[in-house]
């Protein structure tokens, strides 16, 4: 009886570790959701709240489903074309470590080893704001048994010329507010069309857009590139805001706010929002594809700061690029456009385009009942107009004057190190970041964790004190993959690229 009693304890207790193991549970996979998605699913929002365990479990047949067909999280441009700020991305591992939970049967475990989710406030920016323009207090949605779109006119009262440093659009009602595009009318003279048809915006310029979960827009402000764009007197923004079907008689109270240079800065270079790229002549007979293009020569060199391609719900493709002879700058590719997830996207560096470049935009329509997207059913002829049920070709830059040097400025890192952008001092904290590494022991996929973002540097040391892994990031979740690295025990260490704060763990890797 003894031995076999001995015999049995090693291998029970070795089954039962490599079961434990084996097991995820909401506590591994929490901090995936908390960086990869409650930014747009936490409390009040446009989209389901997964901020818990029980939201998600909730939630949890839909998760697989749009993470398998890769809907969520929502990015429209293609990352091997060019990347952007402020992606919403998950990464294979990542995605796979959720399906992996779920399939699993999305077992909770002992949910207080998961972090504390991440909090929200009501407004990203920091600071005081230079000018509050809000729509009318308690908007009444005029959206039954259609979308609305309503543009509302707001005067600024501005009496000189001022450069924006920094806008963020603060839904009223974030869950019947789908879209915001926000307007600039030189001349002031706009009034608000509230008739739930204004399609058309109709201002000077286009200043951006709000989707959910979009984060504020800030113009970079310090040294080696300050920029902004300029507001003239006596202007007016225009905010045209997309209300859903079954909306109506919920209220809304909008309000964007506004960061100027202070008066008398010198040294803010203009950034021009424009829009070159215009085709009025599409013609998309139905049960048919199309391909429609417009194109741009460059009259001067630029430094282009972002793009914002724009079309309704027959496109289905977008690209726009830039090319001389066989040369080619890539700028976006959307290979699904989605009419509702629009933005104008900013380049991690600026991209310089030599004068004489062609800058091409070109768009697939899909105007058959392939399309899911399509207005109507059955299909009907649709031509260019500004009715979400007609088509547009219509696609915005931005961009400064080229100066020498311009396409070595590291825009992603100014904004990231911004101070209307970061946390608190923008240091990472011993004491104020919850940084969780996990699972431990590691088997595959090791997930660094720090519930604050900033700019830190991860380096994994093995025992000897060689570095085996590292890298400067500023996402708050770091997935290393850790198979081609031998089992044993390492010390990972979190540093903050600012600050002198050094956090240590160990850990051990068993594959
Ligand atoms: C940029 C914002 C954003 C991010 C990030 C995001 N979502 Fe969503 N999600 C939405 C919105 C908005 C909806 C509502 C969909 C609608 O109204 O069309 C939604 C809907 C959903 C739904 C409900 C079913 C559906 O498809 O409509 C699920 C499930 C979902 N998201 C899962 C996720 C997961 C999982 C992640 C992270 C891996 C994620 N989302 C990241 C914005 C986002």
């Amino acid at each position: 009886m003894k031995k076999i009693y001995l015999i049995l304890v090693p291998i029970i207790g070795l089954l039962s570790f490599f079961n434990i193991n084996a097991q995820t549970t909401y506590s591994n996979v929490a901090p995936i959701f908390y960086s990869r998605c409650v930014t747009c699913h936490h409390e009040n929002q446009h989209a389901p709240s997964m901020i818990n365990y029980s939201q998600t479990f909730a939630l949890s047949s839909q998760i697989l489903s749009d993470l398998t067909i890769s809907k969520m999280p929502p990015w429209p441009p293609d990352t091997l074309y060019t990347r952007f700020n402020h992606e919403h991305i998950i990464s294979t591992s990542e995605k796979n470590a959720i399906i992996n939970w779920i399939n699993q049967g999305a077992v909770a475990g002992d949910t207080t080893l998961a972090p504390a989710p991440p909090t929200f406030s009501q407004y990203q920016l920091n600071g005081t704001p230079d000018l509050i323009l809000k729509i009318p207090t308690n908007f009444t949605s005029n959206a039954s048994s259609n979308d609305a779109y309503d543009c509302f006119s707001i005067p600024t009262g501005l009496t000189q010329n001022r450069i924006l440093r920094a806008f963020e659009v603060v839904p009223g009602n974030a869950p019947i507010v789908h879209h915001v595009v926000v307007d600039v009318d030189t001349l002031g003279t706009g009034v608000s069309d509230l008739s739930g048809t204004c399609y058309t915006n109709s201002g000077s310029f286009t200043l951006g857009f709000y989707v959910p979960g979009a984060p504020p827009t800030v113009y970079p402000g310090q040294t080696p590139l300050k920029a902004g764009v300029v507001i003239k007197a006596g202007s007016n923004f225009r905010l045209q805001i997309h209300y859903p079907t079954g909306s109506v008689g919920q209220h809304d109270s909008t309000q964007i706010r506004l960061y100027f240079y202070p008066v008398g800065t010198t040294g803010v270079r203009p950034i021009y929002t424009v829009v070159p790229l215009q085709n009025w002549s599409l013609n998309i007979p139905a049960n048919t594809t199309r391909t429609f293009t417009a194109n741009y020569v460059l009259p001067a060199t630029i430094s282009l700061f972002g793009v914002g391609p724009h079309s309704h719900k027959v496109c289905t493709k977008i690209t726009n690029y830039a090319f001389l002879g066989v040369d080619t700058i890539p700028l976006i590719r959307i290979s699904k456009w989605d009419f509702n997830w629009q933005g104008f996207y900013s380049f991690p560096k600026l991209v310089k385009i030599p004068t004489s470049y062609k800058i091409l935009a070109t768009h697939f329509y899909d105007n058959t009942t392939a399309n899911l997207n399509n207005p109507f059913s059955p299909p009907q002829n649709i031509i260019a107009g500004t009715s979400t049920t007609n088509e547009m070709l219509f696609d915005g830059v931005q961009y400064l004057i080229y100066q020498a040097g311009d396409e070595n400025i590291d825009v992603a890192s100014l904004l990231n190190n911004d101070p209307l952008l970061t946390v608190g001092t923008g240091e990472l904290a011993a004491a104020d970041i919850q940084n969780y590494i996990y699972p431990n022991p590691a088997t595959d996929l090791l997930n660094i964790y720090v519930s604050k973002k900033s700019d830190y540097t991860i380096r994994m040391y093995n025992i000897t004190g060689q570095i085996i892994y590292k890298t400067q990031t500023t996402d708050n979740l770091t997935t290393i993959d850790t198979r081609g690295i031998a089992e044993g025990l390492y010390i990972i260490q979190l540093a903050n690229t600012k600050s002198n704060v050094e956090i240590t763990k160990k850990i051990i890797l068993s594959h």
